[in-house]
């Protein structure tokens, strides 16, 4: 006891933690949890307390908790070789052989893998490689990347640029100038109640159509995208988005980054979302999935047209200005070897798809009827409910009543589930891993029902 009363001391004292409120924080009123451990959709904090995590951590740990095998993969990489670098051609047996799996995985038209660290930095490199890619094609204005509000794609400089998320730019600065944000593919959001979804993607695509006539198709070089928006609401995209945005892209000659930090490796019950969605990527962005978070490690695929105009620009100017310390870093690379084979072998991306299409019609047939219950939605194992003060009138809460943050911590204290507030309206949102099994979403969506009736009635 003493021992954890001087961790929360130290911790207060010592740690600054991401998102977090760090005033409210040192003065002792968030809530802090010491985890210790965790096996399958389950982790365990040092108060004793198992808890069902519902978000696989930060939708990552795909593969559940304990698994064995990773963990054997990443000691025995560190007993034989913790470290080698990966710069002029070096690289380990690990990560050759990541890289071979990985492109086994994507889509045909992709070429090689460049690994980092995490989403956010993997997002760096593809806006680096976009604009190498338009240098050495000789159109140096064709710059500008095109993000989506309430899109989610990392919090360094240019990454938290792209996120379309108002608490990443605030006095931060941000967004850089070189970023646009256009119109979020958000049907539920819709500002005319009675459009259809067929009017509303026909929206989306003049938004972007505006924009693009705005700027100058010779000034943007490409447009990033999660396939189902993450951190800004798991938002499924409405029937034909993809399409008919790719359609615009491919008229004005500008890229497609796909960024499936989130989506990669089964969320949605396909290795791909671009798979899902029939997106034509010129780049994808990897993180959280390639490991399951056993280890941090990300990457970029990047495409066969790509490629050959990266081969030229070496041609011309010597090799690659780009690389960190800890790219295809040997521990990482073990971590998703071992992974991506333990995916295939337990068939989680198939279990990703069927239990994830049990969560969400479990949770629509709890919930949908409700009349705080806005909206319902999900597409694999992703889900999430939106709450709304009328809903005829779709009058949403005023944000300071903190509906969402209200009903999470219920869901938490009551029932000891882990499920996400969403940082943009009063979302509760579900993204557990791939391992779930039926029972277990039906515990979720019961502890859901009793969370949203015991705070909003
Ligand atoms: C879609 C997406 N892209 C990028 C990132 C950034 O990844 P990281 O937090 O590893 O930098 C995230 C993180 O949640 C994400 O959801």
């Amino acid at each position: 006891m003493l021992h954890n009363d001087m961790l929360a001391q130290w911790d207060r004292d010592n740690f600054f933690h991401p998102s977090t409120h760090l005033a409210e924080f040192a003065r002792g009123n968030v809530p802090q949890r010491v985890v210790t451990g965790g096996q399958g959709c389950y982790i365990e904090d040092r108060d004793g307390n198992r808890l069902l995590d519902a978000f696989a951590g930060l939708y990552c740990v795909n593969v559940g908790y304990g698994r064995p095998e990773i963990a054997q993969a990443i000691a025995d990489q560190a007993s034989e070789l913790a470290y080698y670098h990966s710069y002029v051609g070096h690289g380990t047996e690990a990560s050759i052989t990541l890289a071979k799996m990985v492109m086994d995985r994507a889509p045909d038209h992709m070429s090689k893998v460049y690994f980092g660290l995490s989403g956010s930095d993997a997002n760096e490199t593809n806006i680096k490689l976009v604009w190498y890619y338009n240098n050495i094609l000789g159109r140096p204005q064709k710059k500008k990347i095109i993000s989506r509000w309430r899109g989610y794609h990392g919090s360094g400089l240019m990454t938290g640029s792209l996120t379309g998320l108002e608490l990443f730019h605030k006095k931060f600065d941000l967004p850089l100038a070189q970023v646009l944000h256009t119109q979020a593919p958000d049907y539920f959001r819709r500002s005319d109640l009675g459009q259809s979804e067929a009017a509303f993607v026909a929206h989306c695509v003049a938004d972007l159509e505006e924009l693009i006539d705005r700027e100058g198709a010779d000034t943007i070089a490409a447009f990033i995208g999660e396939p189902v928006l993450g951190t800004g609401g798991i938002v499924p995209p409405p029937t034909g988005y993809w399409p008919a945005i790719q359609a615009v892209l491919d008229r004005h000659d500008i890229l497609l980054i796909a960024d499936e930090v989130v989506t990669g490796f089964g969320r949605l019950g396909t290795m791909f979302g671009a798979d899902h969605y029939g997106m034509h990527p010129d780049l994808i962005t990897i993180a959280k999935g390639l490991t399951s978070a056993y280890a941090p490690l990300s990457g970029s695929i990047v495409s066969d047209k790509m490629w050959a105009v990266l081969e030229q620009g070496t041609d011309e100017n010597g090799p690659i200005g780009h690389g960190w310390t800890y790219s295809a870093h040997p521990i990482g690379a073990a971590a998703g070897v071992a992974n991506l084979a333990l995916i295939d072998t337990l068939g989680l991306v198939e279990n990703a798809g069927s239990v994830g299409a049990y969560l969400n019609a479990k949770m629509h047939a709890a919930l949908g009827d409700h009349p705080h219950v806005g909206d319902v939605r999900g597409e694999g194992m992703l889900c999430a409910v939106e709450f709304v003060a009328d809903k005829d009138s779709r009058q949403f809460y005023d944000p300071s009543a903190k509906i969402g943050p209200q009903i999470a911590a219920n869901l938490l204290e009551q029932s000891n589930v882990i499920g996400r507030a969403m940082p943009q309206g009063d979302i509760l949102g579900f993204a557990p891993p791939f391992c779930l099994t039926r029972s277990e979403a039906d515990h979720i969506v019961a502890a859901a029902h009793r969370a949203v009736t015991s705070v909003l009635g």
